[in-house]
């Protein structure tokens, strides 16, 4: 039993969405979020500077007594996650884009892959990509200048229409039956992203998969929270406008 917080990073709002999911499955555990907006976006950083970031925002989320971490970025897990795990004794939870689920169940053998540069170019993403899509075709995007707007405050309206139909179109035209959203921020634009494409294109991301495996490590380390009334706190070193938009003003965020 702990009833310690279970810290959650992104390099914005994105892990608001890993968040909420984690929220259903584990409503007796404390949580502290932390958007590291200051340094956002880190999709085109290099992975020593993602590496920097990921280890002084685990650093603070440990200092504020976390228990577990889950690294809800894509291009924070696919660049820094295994240097965290040797770096820190707290377990991780990372988040890569699901191409195992979409690699497994495409009929055309062509998925998509929306995701920040720092992801589709990392190891991680490289490895995962040979090991369960090596006979499929993954038809990658380099989603730039989403995440920027996503944090200024845009999840619908031309802007963010105009931005998706750029990315989304020559997919949908090369005949793709699975979209990964390879980005913790991507979910937000759902609605869009739906109207957009053809019925018949599933829609994947990794959000439920993230807390259930949050579930069950800490279930396998036993540190189990028991509270009846829990807390969510919030944290962020940039303006806290995207934080209070998207979680409609109903908590104190605190700035650092
Ligand atoms: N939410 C982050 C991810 O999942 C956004 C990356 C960025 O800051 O560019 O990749």
């Amino acid at each position: 039993m702990n009833n310690s917080p279970i810290g959650i990073f992104d390099s914005g709002i994105g892990g608001i969405t890993i968040l909420n999911s984690i929220k259903k499955i584990l409503p007796n555990e404390n949580i502290i979020y932390f958007s590291d907006n200051f340094n956002s976006p880190y999709g085109n950083k290099s992975k020593k500077e993602i590496l920097k970031l990921s280890v002084k925002n685990t650093k603070f989320l440990i200092d504020k007594g976390c228990k577990i971490i889950v690294v809800a970025c894509n291009t924070a897990t696919t660049n820094s996650i295994k240097e965290l795990r040797s770096e820190f004794k707290i377990p991780f939870v990372g988040i890569e884009p699901a191409i195992k689920p979409a690699a497994m169940q495409t009929k055309s053998g062509l998925i998509g892959v929306l995701a920040t540069k720092g992801t589709l170019s990392s190891g991680l993403f490289g490895s995962t990509t040979n090991d369960y899509a090596s006979e499929i075709k993954i038809i990658e995007k380099n989603a730039e200048g989403l995440v920027e707007l996503i944090e200024k405050g845009f999840i619908d309206g031309d802007k963010i229409e105009k931005n998706l139909k750029k990315y989304l179109f020559p997919m949908i035209d090369k005949g793709i039956d699975h979209l990964v959203l390879g980005c913790t921020h991507y979910p937000l634009l759902i609605k869009t992203i739906r109207s957009l494409i053809p019925k018949n294109i599933k829609i994947i991301d990794s959000g439920k998969a993230v807390a259930k495996q949050t579930k069950k490590l800490i279930e396998k380390n036993n540190i189990e929270s028991n509270l009846i009334e829990v807390k969510y706190s919030f944290y962020c070193n940039g303006s806290p406008k995207s934080l209070n938009m998207i979680l409609n003003n109903t908590f104190a965020i605190n700035s650092i």
